[in-house]
């Protein structure tokens, strides 16, 4: 099995980890030195549902916040404070708070107690039950996870961390007990050469563990940590129950550029490279197939039908050539068509320049959220991109209410993705869970909408009426030829299911990490295998779609437009196909609001992976049918 196994150096390479070396920092990921002695933040996170470890799965979507009433951790004097973040880290809910914890740079603190809570029955209940689903908390020092050292199955000697540690525990008597002493191990690095300032933080590992804590003393109380009793919480009555800690501080020869590369863990490289293997052969297949249809079936195509132009055999003749007089009238709904187009092209540009910035090293996980809000921010800016491609389509199919046009381009597709939004975010709030989204963001939402995004939707709108409309290479006939009876594969269903599966295949191993990367909170960097799938898609949806219109027209069914676009979304079919079987396999998801927010949310990234992969084959195959009629003589 040894040599299937990729030289790491160029599985380096794919994955580009770009490591932000010497030379520049962009803001905020920029490290923080520290003296000995320094105080050194600890801030809290939300808590997090994790992988059950006995059963592998997950049992909820909900977070919760760290000061939520039920938990009763220990707050700072004064109350938390909040830490501000960005606005795709909020999206994505994360909800930074400070913390009572002291850590100070390079000095060991042995059994500090925090403070003791008292939990009532309601919160023990609440609490036990988070226990049993897994919960883990997640904290941050110096902006790096508070992790948890694991080890894969089989190969032990490989450590690496995973993002969070658990809040409690199962006993064997099925007990849940909670975590309340934790050992904190910061390893440090210090930089050789220089006296002052010379220390960053370059790894946290916390391990949790429940005591029933004895307490002494009079004013001032102290914890002794030796009790090998685990700390339940009866939910008959009152527990009293002290939180205490343990910090080690270990110098490690871990540069800070290179802190996140064991929380970047592979679990297994091999499925990456055998999946863009996969994709690649089929690509290889696609584009063979087609420029074989291209250059041989349309040159005879092509060369037969000038040559019978000058006698009368050609009535005869079938093909694609019989519907030149209507393979350019407009579709149905043209109005849907070209905002669905408009928004399309807004996503491809989002989605293609958000991969290209990662792959670049630009979001590199120390900034939180920055994925995300780098892509509501190429979003907004192309909307432009949108409005405009959106007009110069419209204008085309000969549409003529083009205000309406300008005026539902931008606010059909995002209007969909924010109701549904709106909708589950009241599940969540429901739930009381932290990853509700506060009000002030939203309405920052519809702010850079209003301000920027809807104006330059405008502006691009202004820019494609005015351009000149796409030439149809033929004339239009007035009156629509009869389409004669259609093979079964030709059939709006069946052609969708055969030409969905492939872009689907291209990507399908992909997008089960990045669904992991939602769902579990894995960090996900393998972008330079995504970048390549996501140009292996684009290929494969153009290529089958051409191929599958080929054959349509070739039926003399010159009903192409909408069934283009659907044929090539059709792998947003397969994309939730896929999500439904992630969700009866990888997920046990207990109450309802879990499930509807799975489920909403899976439903909303297919519609937007519809739209995608729609608009690629749509425009794949106008440009075929222009350039096949251009090529004929017709009289
Ligand atoms: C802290 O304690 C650990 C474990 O006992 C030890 O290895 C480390 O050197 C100590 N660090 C300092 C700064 O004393």
């Amino acid at each position: 099995m040894k040599f299937f196994r990729p030289s790491p150096s160029l599985a380096t390479l794919l994955a580009l980890r770009v490591s932000l070396s010497a030379a520049f920092y962009l803001p905020g990921v920029a490290p923080t030195d520290y003296n000995e002695g320094d105080p050194v933040a600890l801030n809290v996170n939300r808590l997090t549902p994790a992988i059950l470890p006995s059963s592998q799965q997950v049992q909820s979507l909900i977070s919760y916040d760290y000061y939520h009433e039920f938990f009763h951790f220990c707050s700072p004097d004064g109350g938390p404070k909040k830490i501000s973040e960005s606005l795709g880290s909020i999206l994505f809910g994360d909800r930074i708070l400070t913390s009572p914890f002291k850590l100070n740079m390079a000095k060991n603190d042995t059994c500090k107690l925090l403070c003791t809570s008292r939990y009532d029955v309601r919160s023990s209940k609440f609490t036990n039950m988070r226990i049993k689903q897994g919960y883990n908390l997640n904290w941050l020092i110096d902006g790096l996870p508070a992790a948890t050292l694991t080890s894969q199955v089989g190969d032990e000697s490989n450590q690496f961390y995973s993002q969070g540690f658990s809040l409690g525990g199962v006993g064997g008597d099925q007990k849940p007990f909670l975590n309340n002493h934790y050992d904190i191990i910061v390893d440090y690095h210090r930089i050789p050469g220089r006296n002052e300032r010379q220390n960053r933080v370059v790894g946290v590992v916390v391990q949790p563990s429940s005591r029933t804590q004895k307490i002494s003393g009079g004013a001032v109380k102290t914890a002794d940590c030796n009790s090998e009793q685990p700390q339940y919480l009866r939910e008959d009555g009152d527990t009293e129950v002290a939180f205490t800690y343990t910090v080690y501080w270990i110098e490690s020869p871990t540069a800070w550029a290179t802190r996140w590369d064991k929380y970047l863990h592979v679990f297994d490289p091999r499925i990456h490279w055998f999946s863009l293997v996969n994709s690649a052969i089929i690509v290889v297949f696609l584009t063979g197939m087609v420029s074989m249809v291209l250059l041989k079936t349309l040159r005879k195509d092509i060369a037969r039908y000038n040559q019978l132009d000058l006698n009368e055999d050609v009535q005869e003749d079938s093909g694609w050539k019989l519907v030149h007089g209507d393979v350019f009238r407009p579709p149905k709904n043209p109005m849907l068509l070209s905002i669905f187009l408009g928004s399309g092209a807004q996503i491809f540009f989002m989605t293609g320049v958000t991969i290209l910035f990662a792959l670049l090293g630009f979001l590199s996980p120390s900034g939180r959220g920055s994925l995300a809000t780098a892509m509501i921010i190429f979003y907004t800016l192309l909307g432009f991109v949108g409005g405009y491609t959106s007009a110069r389509v419209y204008k085309s199919f000969g549409g003529e209410s083009w205000k309406k046009n300008i005026l539902f381009t931008p606010i059909f597709i995002p209007g969909v993705v924010f109701s549904t939004f709106f909708f589950l975010n009241f599940f969540l709030i429901w739930k009381g869970s932290s990853g509700a989204v506060p009000l002030w963001t939203m309405i920052a939402l519809i702010c850079i909408w209003f301000v920027i995004s809807l104006p330059l939707s405008f502006a691009g709108s202004w820019f494609g009426f005015r351009a000149p409309p796409v030439e149809a290479p033929v004339r239009t006939n007035q009156i629509p030829r009869q389409i004669p009876e259609q093979a079964m594969y030709l059939k709006p269903i069946p052609s969708m299911l055969l030409v969905g599966i492939l872009p689907f295949g291209a990507i399908f191993v992909e997008l089960y990490f990045i669904m992991s990367s939602i769902w579990f909170q894995r960090v996900y960097y393998m972008f330079g295998f995504l970048f390549v799938c996501y140009g292996i898609m684009i290929i494969t949806c153009s290529t089958v779609t051409i191929l599958m219109i080929y054959f349509l027209l070739c039926s003399e069914n010159y009903h192409w437009h909408w069934r283009a676009f659907f044929i090539s979304g059709a792998s947003a079919f397969y994309v939730l196909l896929n999500a439904f079987i992630y969700w009866l396999s990888k997920l046990s998801l207990g109450g309802l609001a879990s499930n509807v927010l799975y489920l909403g949310y899976s439903v909303l990234i297919g519609f937007l992976f519809f739209i995608l992969t729609g608009t690629i084959g749509f425009f794949s195959s106008w440009y075929f049918v222009k350039k096949i009629y251009a090529s004929i003589k017709i009289d």
